[in-house]
């Protein structure tokens, strides 16, 4: 269906690559089973393609033992085992920025709620960035997680991951990254830049389908289950298995949607992230350039292709931010999404709440002729 052009890439990429599809289909036909429940062919072949698609996450990550990497429904269940699993106790505290998205915010909520727990919650500057050391200044003895957005899903801006890693590293506290807008769309390695956990969703930059992503868990890191069940390993115990992934992925896998993410990685992997990021930059300058020349439209965020992702979250005029989505699309097809993309605190940061923004987000397969489609529809708008 070719009904406009499609801006909303951070929300879920689209379209997948003709590569997924086929995995999909040759899954349902040629396979069909599910993982580690069966000795015959196609349960193997199943349990198979579980391992493979967590060999090439580990190669994507530069994590060391694939079988750290835990497979998610999306990247906010990703977020709950990784914030939930820490052993808080009453007056511990957590470190965030105001960046955060709300699949981080609401659960570290309810911990306050439920357990007492304290949030600190850092600022940002105008732009969004958030300062290293103001998150450092924000630690205390009682601090059991850090977490940080690796790029905004409202500005696009990058924040200092391994600044805030090596801190984190350095004090011996649990560094958490969502990586909801960077996995696939901006070079990550774990290693280098001391994460303890990476929650990432198979289906925005990586190309998957929906209902993917996972968490990566550093060997160490010690989080408690959320969820127990079949896992087809030590079937005799009552107790869920100690090793991973078995102990965090009880029930069955979403294969189908895991044959669907290898197709994705497969791509990603062959195009190499590094000009997948240059091609995304190029977008996003020539937006952002062409933005700079319409009257009345105000662009939030670095205004720096080299210092965000490929999201712009712009207004025009009075227009409220629904309004202008709603007329993105009548004029020109459109594709775009408005509002505080749950992201409260990042509105506030940028001056744009309580009305919040329209977001544009480009992928890997927008065009140069796209974002001039979009530079047109903007500009006719303004009158
Ligand atoms: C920064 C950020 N974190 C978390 C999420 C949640 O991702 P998912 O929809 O995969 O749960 C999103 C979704 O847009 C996001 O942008």
């Amino acid at each position: 269906m070719k009904d406009g052009i499609y801006f909303d890439n951070a929300a879920t990429s689209f379209p997948k690559p003709p590569s997924v599809e086929r995995a999909l289909l040759d899954y349902h036909r040629n396979i069909g089973a599910s993982a580690g429940r069966g000795a015959y062919p196609r349960a193997m072949a199943a349990g198979r393609l579980l391992d493979e698609t967590r060999r090439l996450l580990a190669r994507l990550f530069n994590i060391p033992k694939p079988d750290r990497i835990i497979y998610t429904f999306n990247a906010s269940d990703a977020l709950n085992l990784a914030i939930k699993g820490i052993r808080w106790q009453a007056g511990d505290t957590a470190v965030v920025s105001v960046m955060e998205h709300n699949s981080v915010l609401r659960p570290l909520h309810a911990l306050q709620q439920r357990l007492g727990i304290k949030v600190h919650q850092v600022k940002a500057s105008p732009e969004g960035i958030v300062d290293p050391i103001e998150m450092a200044k924000a630690m205390d003895a009682r601090t059991k997680l850090i977490a940080l957005v690796h790029a905004s899903n409202v500005t696009g801006t990058i924040q200092p991951v391994a600044e805030v890693g090596e801190i984190a590293r350095r004090k011996g506290i649990p560094f958490l990254v969502d990586a909801a807008q960077t996995a696939g769309a901006l070079p990550i390695d774990v290693r280098a830049m001391k994460i303890d956990l990476l929650a990432f969703p198979g289906h925005k930059a990586l190309l998957g389908p929906l209902g993917t992503g996972g968490l990566y868990i550093r060997d160490g890191v010690e989080l408690e289950t959320l969820k127990e069940g079949g896992t087809g390993s030590q079937s005799e115990q009552e107790v869920q298995p100690d090793f991973l992934p078995d102990r965090y992925e009880p029930g069955s896998h979403n294969a189908l949607g895991i044959a669907g993410l290898k197709a994705g990685l497969e791509c990603i992997l062959g195009k190499g992230v590094p000009s997948i990021r240059a091609l995304e930059e190029s977008l996003t300058r020539q937006f952002l350039e062409g933005a700079q020349r319409i009257p009345g439209l105000t662009a939030y965020g670095p205004k720096q292709s080299g210092a965000q992702v490929a999201v712009v979250s712009l207004r025009l005029g009075d227009l409220a931010p629904a309004e202008l989505s709603y007329r993105l699309f009548e004029r020109g097809g459109l594709m775009t999404r408005s509002g505080l993309h749950c992201a409260p605190g990042a509105h506030r940061a940028i001056g744009a709440y309580p009305e919040g923004t329209t977001r544009f987000s480009f992928g890997c397969f927008n065009t140069p002729q796209d974002i001039q489609q979009a530079l047109n529809t903007l500009q006719t708008l303004a009158g």
